[in-house]
């Protein structure tokens, strides 16, 4: 398997398991008795706003995808369909953003509207790396040569970019954070706490 190929799939898993992770945790969020900590959800829609929609969709753009297009003219229903996916997924990571400070703000009301943009964004973001893998990484192994492939191996590993080691590092480290957050059984944070007051190290959302 090309090394891009691979790091590709890492990162579907990597954000598969975040997406995962936000919807446990805000089927959790619709217990009225049940504080969340929101600072889980804030971690979580960062590193989503940060690594697929920031990172991995416009490496996917700029080099699988374009390279593709150059090789493989009747590839481009496909890409440009996958592109607006990518234009769309920045909208749907705004509407995330707003109604997790709705629910913030307002809790306990305001789960409902949460739910359904995680809900939104989680199928939305998993159709579209179901159609980048079944669909599209088939099309570029008929249509890529060797050296298409060293070039899109050189970009997804970050060779081209001299901050990306340290980029790499980030997210590792948002990603532990995340876990360490999450209450078990997703992760190892304290329990959310049943009587509505915040945790120690916790804070009280404003008029709640
Ligand atoms: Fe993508
Ligand atoms: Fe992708």
């Amino acid at each position: 398997m090309h090394k891009s190929i691979s790091i590709l799939y890492d990162e579907h898993r990597s954000i598969s398991a975040v997406l995962s992770a936000l919807k446990s945790l805000t089927d959790m969020a619709r217990k009225p008795d049940l504080r969340p900590r929101f600072e889980v959800f804030h971690a979580m829609i960062y590193y989503i706003d940060a690594f697929p929609e920031r990172m991995h969709h416009p490496k996917e753009d700029k080099f699988l995808f374009a390279l593709l297009l150059q090789r493989d003219p009747s590839a481009r229903a496909l890409v440009e369909d996958l592109q607006a996916e990518h234009r769309a997924g920045a909208q749907l990571v705004r509407d995330l953003e707003q109604a997790l400070f709705a629910f913030e703000q307002t809790w306990p009301r305001g789960a409902d509207r949460f739910a359904a943009t995680v809900e939104a964004y989680s199928q939305f973001h998993w159709e579209h790396m179901r159609k980048e893998e079944r669909q599209l990484l088939p099309l570029a192994e008929r249509a890529l040569g060797a050296a298409d492939w060293a070039e899109v191996d050189a970009a997804f590993a970050g060779n081209d970019d001299p901050i990306a080691d340290l980029r790499e590092k980030d997210f590792d480290s948002l990603y532990q954070r995340i876990v360490c957050l999450a209450p078990a059984p997703i992760g190892l944070g304290e329990p959310w706490n049943r009587t509505g007051a915040p945790p120690l190290g916790g804070r009280r959302a404003p008029g709640a």
